[in-house]
């Protein structure tokens, strides 16, 4: 179903809209305040968007702008009074589609909208083929298609489609960074800069004027004035990694970026406006930072528009194996090394281990044990030993329960797939003496090989 946003100050003409759009078949959104249209382009995917010219708060020709500059391809209507034909005009020489003059003869509406629509289709199937040539390309670094893996990419695919700010959270190690990159670079900004800053790694007042640039002067040391980098991103998009590490005063400049969309250099008073998609990153639990006062509120509403949550490794498992031969392929080939593979029992350890480094922790491993190895294929001696111990610790009897408490059912869950797997090996797959071996009934050691994906065959 299409769906439409109606932008409309007057009640009754929102209503009657409403409800002739919803006769049509169409989806219908409706925003009685130019503030409150932005807030819903900023997270909804339109297919049209149909507003009024002048209204109260804001004019129809901001709304027309921000939906430009959000999703550029979705076509936007214009509804206006008579007398004002000369926006109507202003309104076309900025990109909208089209636009009725008031009191309208419905029918004609009803065309206006379906020929917008129609329009709208074509160019985003021609689009849709583009990317899917481009896409299947870019995607492919994105390896891994456990269910998790499968629904991250689903996200990064919608997201891709909007210009709306996203908030990737994860875990050190989990593929943030590259997640920043598969959104812009399959977005319709792909052919503009994507930069990317760590907010972390500098005092503030570096990332001041690394971000926003300063004019000659402003301190010692600028010799010339500067561009920052969400001037230099323009058009494209601006990767904020660790933006949880920022301080106070920063994420006030920062918040002042995400509702103005200007920017000022530092020591400079021009307001200089940006177009630009902002991509944060942490791996806090920044709604926490929030409740500790440590992040403002206000700001974490602003960036988290459309949040991304990233698996650490050990809840995608069943990705380690194509993670590893990925890595293994890469790697072999640029240390110009060819090996063979990886050995079943090297590939076991690989995918009994936790991971607390996540993806990259596997790269590095493979890295490792790619240079070590001389013959042919990886071996579990060219593990490191924590992987290769990782199993023995694992099961270890002592537990040490950390400052921040423990989740005692998983810890139990993985202790179960620990014994599992190696009375499994014992009985060399035989599942009811692997049972025997751990006092367990047959029936329930089945249920659970099953759950977690340990049986081998049906013996
Ligand atoms: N799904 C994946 N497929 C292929 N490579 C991946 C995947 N996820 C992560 N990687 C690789 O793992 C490494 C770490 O990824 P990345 O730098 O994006 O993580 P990060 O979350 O930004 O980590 P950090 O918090 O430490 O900065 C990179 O080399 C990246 O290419
Ligand atoms: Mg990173």
């Amino acid at each position: 179903m299409e769906k439409i946003l109606v932008v409309d100050d007057e009640v009754s003409m929102r209503d009657f809209l409403d409800i002739m759009l919803r006769k049509e078949g169409y989806e219908v959104e409706l925003a009685g305040t130019g503030r409150e249209a932005m807030r819903l382009l900023e997270g909804g995917l339109y297919d049209l968007v149909i507003s009024d010219l002048s209204m109260g708060d804001l004019s129809g020709l901001d709304i027309l702008r921000r939906s430009k500059e959000v999703a550029a391809q979705t076509p936007v209507m214009m509804i206006t009074a008579y007398a004002s034909t000369e926006s109507a005009i202003d309104a076309l020489k900025l990109g909208a589609c089209d636009y009725v003059i008031k009191p309208f003869n419905v029918d004609e509406l009803k065309i206006v909208i379906r020929n917008a629509l129609e329009r709208r289709r074509l160019v985003s199937e021609n689009q849709e083929l583009k990317r899917e040539l481009r896409g299947r390309y870019r995607f492919e670094e994105l390896v891994g298609r456990s269910p998790k893996m499968k629904a991250v990419l689903s996200l990064v695919e919608k997201i891709s489609m909007t210009g709306s700010t996203v908030l990737v959270q994860g875990e050190s190690g989990t593929g943030k960074e590259l997640v920043a990159r598969a959104i812009h670079f399959n977005s319709p900004r792909a052919d503009k800069p994507f930069i990317s800053i760590n907010c972390g790694a500098l005092p503030d007042e570096l990332l001041e004027s690394e971000l926003f640039g300063h004019t000659k002067g402003s301190f010692t040391g600028a010799i010339s004035s500067k561009k920052g980098l969400f001037e230099v991103a323009d058009g494209g998009s601006i990767f904020l990694d660790e933006i949880g590490e920022t301080s106070t005063a920063m994420q006030v400049k920062l918040l002042r970026v995400l509702q103005e969309r200007r920017i000022r250099r530092v020591g400079g008073t021009e307001e200089i406006p940006v177009n630009v998609r902002i991509i944060a990153a942490t791996n806090q639990d920044l709604a926490q930072a929030v409740r500790e006062r440590r992040f403002r509120e206000d700001l974490f509403y602003r960036i988290n528009v459309i949040p991304l949550p990233l698996p650490p490794l050990r809840e995608k498992k069943e990705d380690i194996p194509t993670l590893a031969e990925h890595f293994l392929a890469k790697v072999s080939k640029e240390m110009g090394k060819p090996l063979k593979g990886i050995s079943r029992q090297a590939m076991e350890l690989l995918e009994a281990h936790a991971w607390p480094g996540n993806v990259r922790e596997l790269e590095n491993v493979i890295e490792r044990a790619v240079a070590l190895e001389s013959a042919g294929m990886i071996q579990p001696q060219s593990l490191p030993p924590e992987v290769c111990e990782g199993r023995v610790a694992g099961a270890a009897p002592g537990i040490e329960i950390p400052e921040e408490g423990l989740d005692l059912e998983s810890r139990l869950e993985d202790l179960r797939v620990d014994a599992m797997r190696q009375a499994l090996e014992r009985s060399e797959g035989v599942q009811s003496q692997a049972a025997r071996q751990l006092g367990m009934t047959f029936r329930s050691f089945r249920y659970f090989a099953k759950k977690y994906g340990l049986a081998r065959d049906d013996s």
